[in-house]
């Protein structure tokens, strides 16, 4: 149910992205909507949410990267570094 729900999602919302492109926060909050927050915007009872992973403080590129790649509910989910670097700025803008 989740996954359909992220794959529609997915469809959805990359029409939109285009528009968001005018800072990197900006620009990671389009990655987000297009690829991730169908199950982190809230959270889930798995999922943390963003905001709470950003409360952390250890989001990072190379962390994005590395939770993407290994074990992640949807994993194998790949993105450019570019786009990495713009998701981890907009989660840490969530603080
Ligand atoms: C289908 C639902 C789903 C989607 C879509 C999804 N995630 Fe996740 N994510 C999860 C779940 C469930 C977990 C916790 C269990 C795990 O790590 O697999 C998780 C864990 C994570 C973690 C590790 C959190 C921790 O506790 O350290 C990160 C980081 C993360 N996701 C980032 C992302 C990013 C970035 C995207 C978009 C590119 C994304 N996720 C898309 C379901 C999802």
């Amino acid at each position: 149910m989740l996954k359909y729900f992220a794959v529609t999602a997915i469809a959805l919302t990359s029409v939109a992205s285009a528009h968001a492109q005018s800072s990197l926060v900006q620009q990671g909050h389009a990655v987000a909507d297009r690829a991730c927050n169908a199950c982190h915007l809230k959270g889930t009872i798995e999922a943390p949410s963003f905001a709470a992973l950003a409360k952390r403080g250890t989001v990072t590129e190379a962390g994005l990267g590395d939770a993407l790649g290994h074990g992640h509910e949807m994993s194998p989910i790949t993105l450019p570094p570019e786009e990495r670097r713009a998701l981890a700025a907009y989660i840490n803008s969530l603080k």
